[in-house]
């Protein structure tokens, strides 16, 4: 039974019972119907208290089913019924309140809240708008600026946020009990929504909404659709805006951008320890090696999670470089709210810096952030060896090195295994595990389980040059480079792919990371790149100028004073000389040929990963180039819309490409393999 109906007295309780989280699905809505039914089927109910059981109060519609027809009852006339019941209804509210189940507390006549409730219409993050009334109801509840504030970015608030601007009339840790208490003759006093006014808001604040809107979530529909609609408030009767809000929301749910928030929400809660790994305790107490930025990062990631954090370094130099790095990141944690003293205090005091791995000789699990070259990676891996129990796990955040070539240094490989964290470390959400040749499940199940602790989407990548992630990066900026040598600039290219939905194009991006990295791995691979392969050596030019990007004031672009970007026509200048001496004609591409060569690119290598067992599914890839390489969510990841592309076009378009370069569009056997077979590349399994 997904609701539960209890009568005390001339109470009666509604609890909603679809673990975990109550997602309100078609059961549930008829369990609703059938209550209200019988609420009024007998006559003498006083009150009606809604609640949920387990862990939420309700997480919102089941996403599940808006891949299929609308069955009814529908959750806006569930609502509407709850709204005008002449028994008046009182949601008492814990844990998610969210999308469909804020909606059914808007109904209600009353809404009371704990403190640490999760309260709010996070519609537009799947794609879709408030579709029971949200858009209606909120704004006549707290008014249109707040509703614009909170319903276009998906933004939800604590039960005690919620109370200061009215969304939830009283803050109770027993929500249930409190309900059962309220005075019965205020409580029929309570006036339904839908009979009060949205209230006033001038055109321009619709239009700084939109502005925000498109700033912030660009290139998205829902959340200029949710303003259209909270707008629509103000002037249509209430059942006017139901019915546009319900046709909005209907129309949105089957929308590409829809279905691709929806696969992202769900790939990333698929994303969990296989069932066949064993069972695995994460120590409390993980070594870190290397204190500079990465290492900084990933030590402060696992204080935030509350584990105690050991920091070696090579010498006293180091360990106050390494201090230095974590104090910054707590600082800015405490300038931003995230953290008071007291968890500042908590961090600093979980955490040890030294020089010697004798320190570490509790910790269950080390990491290792050292320099990015074999011999030091083999040295400290002994070290650790040494020191650490024999069953700790090691770890190696190495980008690109050869994991199964580090294992040489331990007399138990199995023990080892790649974590492969993104900068920077403590906010990125990616978290890559690489299996090496030798990798015990113990130490995989491991890494999944610190990605649980650490709430990061772990994927599990095989061992190859740059894993998944890095892998279709170089091919990303390779595809890049050759755009601009053969007809275009650094910034029509980033502008291509802002429009996209990146949030910077790829040079911006680089001049933020450093030329200098990609650079020594294009060296590290000169002896085995591929002598048929077009090499554009634009890249190795700016860093022979000196051009590394922000940290030396410009790279691709220049940034004079420190921060705002400006073009620089030296840079442009380098591929008219390249361009001439390589006797290339330039040809001028647009932004869709740009996007265009720049996807494909991506898309080939991919395929190419999932050819040779580097990732699993093309979902692993979706969640790499969401999580880790700001691929834009709304797209669904770079599978998922070659999907919406198709496999047909795809490999038409590389098989054109081909016709120019061979070797760098030769299509993949996999991309072949479906446009064959006429699959889904989310279908594609290896043989
Ligand atoms: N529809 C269908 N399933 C949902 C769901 C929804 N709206 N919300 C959560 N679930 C499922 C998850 O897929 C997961 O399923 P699994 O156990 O099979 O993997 C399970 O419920 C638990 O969710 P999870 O996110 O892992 O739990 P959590 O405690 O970390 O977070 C919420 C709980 C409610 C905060 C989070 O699930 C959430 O934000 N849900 C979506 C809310 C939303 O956007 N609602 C509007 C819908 S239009």
């Amino acid at each position: 039974m997904s609701v539960e109906y209890r009568r005390d007295g001339r109470v009666v309780h509604v609890v909603l019972n679809a673990p975990p989280v109550n997602a309100i699905g078609h059961a549930m809505r008829a369990g609703l119907m059938d209550a209200l039914d019988r609420i009024e089927a007998e006559g003498d109910v006083e009150r009606v208290i809604l609640s949920g059981a387990g862990r939420a109060f309700a997480a919102g519609a089941d996403a599940r089913e808006f891949d299929s027809d609308p069955e009814p009852p529908h959750l806006p006339d569930v609502s509407d019924r709850i709204a005008r019941c002449d028994v008046p209804w009182i949601a008492a509210i814990h844990g998610a309140a969210l999308g469909g189940g804020a909606e059914l507390a808007l109904a209600c006549r009353y809404r009371i809240a704990r403190a640490d409730a999760v309260i709010g219409l996070p519609e537009v993050t799947l794609g879709v708008v408030p579709g029971a009334g949200g858009t209606q109801r909120l704004p006549r509840l707290i008014g249109i600026d707040r509703a614009l504030d909170l319903i276009p970015a998906g933004k939800t608030l604590s039960g005690r946020a919620a109370r200061e601007i009215g969304l939830i009339d009283e803050v109770d840790d027993d929500p249930v009990g409190f309900a059962e208490m309220t005075n019965a003759e205020w409580l029929g006093m309570a006036v339904p929504l839908h009979e009060l006014n949205s209230g006033e808001a001038a055109p321009e604040v619709f239009e700084a909404a939109r502005a925000q809107a498109r700033a912030k979530m660009c290139g998205q529909d829902a959340p200029l659709r949710a303003i259209n609609l909270i707008e629509r408030s103000m002037t249509a009767p209430f059942e006017d805006g139901m019915a546009e809000e319900r046709a909005t929301f209907l129309a949105l749910r089957q929308s590409d951008q829809a279905r691709a928030l929806r696969h992202i929400f769900f790939a990333e809660r698929a994303a969990k320890a296989p069932a066949d790994l064993p069972r695995v305790d994460l120590p409390e107490h993980v070594a870190v090696v290397g204190g500079g930025t990465m290492g900084a990062g990933i030590a402060y990631a696992l204080l935030n999670a509350g584990l105690r954090v050991t920091v070696i370094e090579t010498d006293a130099d180091g360990v106050e470089r390494a201090r230095a790095n974590v104090e910054k990141i707590i600082d800015a944690s405490q300038r931003r709210g995230l953290i008071d003293e007291a968890g500042a205090a908590a961090r600093r005091n979980a955490l040890t810096l030294t020089t010697d791995y004798a320190d570490a000789a509790g910790a269950g699990l080390a990491i290792e952030a050292a320099f990015e070259a074999m011999e030091v990676k083999r040295q400290v891996f002994a070290a650790l060896e040494a020191a650490l129990p024999a069953d700790a796990i090691l770890a190696s955040n190495t980008s690109y090195l050869d994991l199964n070539e580090v294992g040489g240094a331990l007399a138990d490989p199995s023990r080892l295994v790649g974590l492969h964290f993104f900068a920077p470390a403590h906010i990125m959400k990616l978290l890559e595990i690489v299996r090496g040749a030798e990798t015990s499940d113990r130490a995989l199940a491991l890494g999944f389980a610190l990605a649980k602790r650490l709430r990061k989407v772990p994927v599990v990548a095989g061992v190859c040059d740059g894993f998944i992630g890095n892998r279709i990066l170089a091919r990303y900026r390779e595809a890049a480079d050759t755009v601009f040598m053969d007809g275009s600039t650094p910034w029509e290219v980033d502008e291509a792919m802002v429009e996209f939905g990146y949030a910077m194009g790829p040079y911006e991006a680089q001049d933020l990371s450093g030329l200098d990295i990609a650079h020594a791995n294009r060296r590290r691979q000169d002896a085995t790149r591929d002598p048929a392969r077009r090499y554009i050596p634009i890249a190795d030019r700016m860093v022979e100028l000196g051009k590394l990007g922000r940290k030396t004031g410009a790279g691709w672009y220049r940034y004079p004073g420190g921060n705002g970007k400006v073009e620089d026509p030296i840079v442009a200048d380098l591929a008219l000389e390249e361009a001439h001496f390589a006797g290339i004609t330039r040809t001028d591409y647009d932004a869709d040929e740009i996007r265009h060569r720049l996807i494909l690119a991506m898309i080939n290598e991919a395929a190419d990963i999932l050819a040779e067992g580097i990732a699993e599914t093309a979902a692993d890839i979706d969640l790499v180039t969401v999580f880790g390489y700001g691929f834009p969510r709304w797209r669904g990841g770079l599978m998922h819309h070659a999907d919406t592309l198709g496999a047909a076009a795809v490999l038409d378009g590389l098989a054109t490409l081909a016709k120019e370069d061979p070797v760098a569009w030769r299509p993949s056997p996999m991309i072949e393999d479906c446009a064959r077979r006429g699959i889904r590349f989310s279908d594609w399994r290896r043989a």
